[in-house]
C-alpha cells in the first residue's frame, strides 16, 4: 500500500560525473505530509539528489516518480508546474530587484498571472513575517533574511513538495527556532517538505524520519535518534568511511 501515501520517490537513481560517483542506487521516498530530513556528509549527493528530483540534472540511471508519474526526464519548469519546487544552497536573488519582487518573479515562474502573483506574494510575506523586509533590495539583505527570501520563493509557486537545501545553515539558534516554526508548519498548509540539514537540533525540531546519505549511497533511514547515533552514519561524518565510490 506504500504508493497510495507516497508522493515521490526515486528508484535506484544514480548519478555520475566523469570519474565521480555523486549518486549510487539511491532510491528514496517522500510520503504525503511529512518532513523527510536529509543528512550526510559534503559531498555525499544530498545536492545532487535535489538536482535530479528538481530536474536540473537528469541522472545517469534509474527514475524519479512523482504522484505515480515518471518525471525523470521532464523539464525543470514543467516539474515546477506540477508542484516540485526548491530552494537553492547557493542562493541567486534578483539582486536587482526588491524582496517582494523576488518572490512576485517566484509565483510568475509557477505559471501565475501578474496579478495572481502578487497576490500570492501578499500572502508569502504575510506567511513569513517578511513585511519588514520587502520593499528592500535583495541585494542589501542580510544573510538571514536571504534564507528566508529562497523559502519565500518557493513557497510561492505553492508547491506541493517542497526540497529545502540546508536552510539553516550559518544561523543563530534564535533564528533556527523562528525559521523551523515556518517549516513545521508547512504539512497542515499541504505542503510535504524534503530537507536537506546538517543542522541537527534543526532536523530533531522538525523531523520526524531521516535518511543518511554517504557516498551517494542511502545507509540509514529511521527516527532522528536512530539515525544520528548510527554508528556508521557518525563514522561517515568523521571521515572514517572507507567505502569505494563505485
Ligand atoms: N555539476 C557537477 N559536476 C561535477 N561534479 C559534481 C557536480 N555536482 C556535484 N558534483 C560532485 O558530486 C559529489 C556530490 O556533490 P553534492 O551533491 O553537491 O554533495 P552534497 O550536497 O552532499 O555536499 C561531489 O563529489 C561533487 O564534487
Ligand atoms: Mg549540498
Amino acid at each position: 500500500m506504500a504508493e497510495e501515501t507516497t508522493l515521490l520517490r526515486t528508484s535506484s537513481v544514480s548519478k555520475r560525473f566523469r570519474g565521480v560517483v555523486a549518486l549510487s542506487d539511491a532510491s528514496i521516498r517522500l510520503e504525503q505530509g511529512e518532513i523527510l530530513g536529509i543528512i550526510g556528509p559534503n559531498g555525499a549527493g544530498k545536492t545532487t539528489l535535489f538536482n535530479v528530483i528538481a530536474g536540473a540534472m537528469r541522472p545517469s540511471s534509474g527514475s524519479v516518480i512523482f504522484r505515480g508519474r515518471d518525471i525523470t526526464r521532464m523539464a525543470a519548469d514543467r516539474r515546477l508546474r506540477l508542484g516540485l519546487a526548491r530552494t537553492f544552497q547557493l542562493m541567486k536573488p534578483f539582486v536587482s530587484l526588491t524582496v517582494y519582487d523576488n518572490i512576485v518573479v517566484g509565483a510568475t515562474g509557477s505559471g501565475l498571472s501578474k496579478r495572481r502573483a502578487r497576490a500570492r506574494a501578499d500572502e508569502i510575506v504575510d506567511l513569513l513575517d517578511m513585511g519588514r523586509i520587502a520593499s528592500r533590495s535583495a541585494g542589501a539583505i542580510n544573510a538571514v533574511q536571504a534564507k528566508r527570501l529562497e523559502l519565500a520563493r518557493a513557497l510561492s509557486a505553492q508547491p506541493v513538495v517542497v526540497l529545502l537545501d540546508e536552510i539553516f545553515s550559518g544561523l543563530r539558534p534564535d533564528e533556527v527556532d523562528d525559521l523551523a516554526a515556518h517549516v513545521r508548519a508547512l504539512p497542515s498548509r499541504g505542503q510535504t517538505v524534503m530537507m536537506i540539514e546538517h543542522n541537527l537540533p534543526a532536523i530533531r525540531s522538525v523531523s520526524e524520519r531521516v535518511l543518511a546519505l554517504s557516498a551517494g549511497a542511502v545507509i540509514r533511514e529511521g527516527s532522528p535518534a536512530d539515525v544520528f547515533d548510527d554508528p556508521e552514519v557518525v563514522s561517515s561524518y568523521l571521515g572514517k568511511r572507507s567505502r569505494p565510490a563505485h
